[in-house]
């Protein structure tokens, strides 16, 4: 198979067809920007198994890129010109806005936040204002409000599928790109790498702060999550 792109926590080959690609989910783990990582065998499978179920539990409301699942570590996607932003949706303030403006953690955003960020590992993506993205011409204003409905719309059917098995969707990062018509679909993957997901009662985390703050056994909180999911 053809490698199209080697990131961090997974491999793009090249699909069947030249507007498809096969997106794997290694078993590979980082953090603060590559400066910490680790192997982990099983993360892969549970990266993408949970990834799979959220793609197709959207797939009716929300148009995205996947098209179907290969094995238990890999999807087929449509190929995209993915944009250079990371879009960041917030039911609840940590992580970096906590840092940014000295929130209480925990506190509640209602409606939710959604902000952009620079995809730019030597810039460490820094966060963009509107003005910031027409200037660097990264989006339109159209392919802008089209990003912040789905996101919302994503935010809202995973905070209640969520809530439903006893997890609190604190918050995650969306990426989108273009067809070759032009056409915007949510990319990326759906997982507890990309999003927070805390216990709703004891506020455990089963996501990638495992890992970046030494919490525990990453498997073992992912596994919790594919458990709750029917996995
Ligand atoms: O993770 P960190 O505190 O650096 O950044 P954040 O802006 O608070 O992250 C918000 C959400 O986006 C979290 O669920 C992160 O896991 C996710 N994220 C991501 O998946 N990839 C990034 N490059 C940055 C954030």
């Amino acid at each position: 198979m053809q490698t199209l792109y080697n990131g961090k926590a997974k491999t793009l080959f090249a699909g069947p067809s030249p507007d498809t690609i096969i997106i794997f989910f290694k078993d590979t783990v980082t953090a603060g920007n590559g400066v910490k990582h680790a192997t982990i065998p099983g993360k892969g499978a549970l990266t993408a198994q949970i990834s799979i179920k959220l793609f197709e539990m959207l797939k009716d409301s929300v148009p995205s890129h996947y098209i179907k699942k290969l094995d238990a570590q890999s999807f087929l996607a449509k190929k995209l010109q993915i944009l250079p932003l990371e879009v960041v949706v917030r039911n609840y303030a940590t992580g970096s806005i906590v840092k940014r403006l000295g929130l209480p953690r925990g506190q509640a955003f209602q409606p939710p936040l959604v902000e952009f960020f620079y995809k730019s590992d030597a810039l460490h993506d820094p966060l963009l204002c509107l003005a910031h993205i027409q200037a660097l011409g990264l989006a339109t204003p159209h392919e802008l409000a089209q990003m912040e409905t789905y996101a919302r719309h994503t935010n809202a059917l995973l905070t209640d599928y969520f809530w439903a098995l006893g997890l609190k969707l604190i918050d995650m990062k969306l990426e989108f790109g273009k067809t070759p018509d032009g056409t915007l679909l949510l990319a990326d993957e759906l997982s507890p790498d990309t999003m927070r997901l805390w216990d709703a009662r004891t506020h455990e985390s089963f996501d990638k702060d495992v890992f970046r703050e030494d919490k525990g056994d990453l498997l073992t909180a992912y596994r919790e999550v594919a458990r709750r999911m029917g996995l």
